[in-house]
């Protein structure tokens, strides 16, 4: 089986440099290693959350798709979609928001940290909290399960997320999972080789300081003028710098060859005017960057393409989503009329054949303790007991359970039922399976 490599792009911006170098063109590499399946996304519904300008949403997610394709993403090889194509993501997130404590929700840091600024304010904790800010986790866990990704390569603010997204998963596959496990485990991936860029200020390279250059916006033209504004300090041509401490050089390095950053290092260190040196890097990018921009200008030029390979990537990545939820909704209990008659009739006509055909059955285990099952009519395990040292206790335990109703015998918590015979757990199982071990056992005790 591939590996199922699966991240969000939030759609309020246009992609900078910083962008490209930390997570663009990481991500399409790692979508060419052999063993690999990426699924690649426009988080457009979580641009929302924050950004109320419809002609910016609808044009970053434009240029976003646009800026993948021509940095080489290969639509044919990743599922490359936007979340609002799949319809079946907001329906999971709505089934994941109804088994998800809203106490994690309020653990989340993004909106804890909107919680103190309030605070700090002296205004209400809540204020300008939308739900979407505030089950934003949700959304996300419905985006990375409804493909059952492994890995989520994602930035070290977006870990307690992935972590969320376990939790609410382990809770789903308990409360409906029967034993068949619905969604797996995913793991987040931090990659601490990735370039995280400087911005012209030497922080990090980021819209929210404004230091950001630019990546296709305003062309070539636009590239050099913005290179030119990088903070260095004030030596002159002639005096030597310090390669390693300066961001200039950071830069220079996430674009060049180790042999070329050598190169450019011993230039600097023998006195290199910042000038040249911005020069160079100037050069230097512009040559990975022009034969995209050149494919970016033609996308941009043609949107009817855009959409078109979005569009495809929607029905791939639907192939997958559409089953699965058929199989959810079948799981939560939003079945078809019909089916849910068939079921009736098949559980009344059990109840009187439950007593013919549920049977506890005893056997020793590999540890040669001794234990029983409960299987239902149709022969399939209903519940295990716990192991027993002595045989007697077996048949002692399995009249005791058909004497009194289960309910008297049973508790439950956290989705798992405990049946306890006179302060001795006997068993546990999903809460899921009370009604089918309350109808065998009835059925049994009748019988
Ligand atoms: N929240 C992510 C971010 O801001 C974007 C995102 C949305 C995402 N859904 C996701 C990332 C699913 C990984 C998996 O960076």
């Amino acid at each position: 089986m591939n590996t199922r490599v699966l991240t969000g792009i939030t759609t309020s911006g246009t992609p900078h440099l910083g962008n490209y170098a930390g997570a663009i063109r990481p991500s399409i590499q790692a979508s060419n290693l052999p063993g690999v399946d990426a699924f690649y996304f426009m988080a457009d519904y979580h641009a929302l959350i924050k950004c109320g300008d419809p002609q910016r949403i609808a044009r970053s997610r434009l240029e976003i798709a646009a800026t993948w394709i021509a940095a080489g993403l290969d639509p044919e090889k990743v599922t490359f979609y936007r979340q609002s194509d799949i319809p079946e993501i907001p329906e999971l997130c709505w089934m994941l928001t109804c088994v998800t404590a809203k106490g994690l929700m309020n653990r989340a840091h993004a909106y804890k940290a909107s919680v103190d600024q309030n605070l700090a304010k002296q205004v209400e904790p809540d204020d300008g909290v939308n739900m979407g800010l505030f089950s934003y986790p949700i959304l996300m866990a419905a985006d990375i399960l409804m493909f059952n990704a492994n890995k989520v390569p994602v930035g070290r603010d977006q870990i307690q997320h992935i972590e969320m997204t376990r939790d609410i998963a382990q809770r789903f596959n308990h409360l409906y999972g029967q034993g068949s496990e619905f969604f797996v485990m995913p793991e987040v991936q931090i990659d601490d080789d990735v370039a995280t860029l400087p911005g012209l200020d030497g922080r990090k390279m980021s819209k929210s300081y404004d230091n950001t250059i630019p990546l296709f916006e305003g062309g070539a033209k636009a590239l050099r003028p913005a290179i030119m504004r990088i903070v260095t300090d004030s030596l002159e041509p002639g005096q030597p710098k310090d390669a390693e401490g300066s961001h200039l050089f950071s830069l220079y390095r996430a674009f060049a060859t180790p042999a070329e950053s050598l190169d450019f290092r011993q230039q600097l260190e023998s006195g290199l005017g910042w000038g040249d040196a911005k020069n160079l890097l100037a050069a230097r990018i512009e040559q990975e960057l022009a034969p995209m921009r050149e494919r970016y200008a033609d996308l941009m030029d043609r949107p009817d393409r855009i959409e078109d390979i979005l569009q495809a990537g929607a029905a791939k990545a639907r192939s997958l989503s559409q089953p699965f939820m058929a199989r959810l909704r079948d799981a939560v209990g939003l079945r078809a009329a019909p089916a849910v008659v068939a079921g009736k009739r098949a559980g009344a006509a059990d109840k009187k054949q439950a007593g013919k055909h549920a049977r506890f059955v005893s056997f020793r285990d590999e540890a040669g303790k001794f234990r029983f099952r409960l299987l239902g009519a149709d022969g399939l395990e209903l519940l295990l007991s716990e192991p027993f040292d002595n045989p007697k206790a077996i048949g002692a335990l399995t009249q005791a359970m058909q004497n009194a109703p289960l309910s008297s015998l049973a508790t439950e918590d956290n989705g798992i039922v405990q049946v306890n015979i006179d302060g001795t757990l006997v068993a546990s199982f999903p809460a899921a399976k009370l009604e089918s071990v309350a109808l065998a056992i009835d059925g049994l005790s009748q019988g």
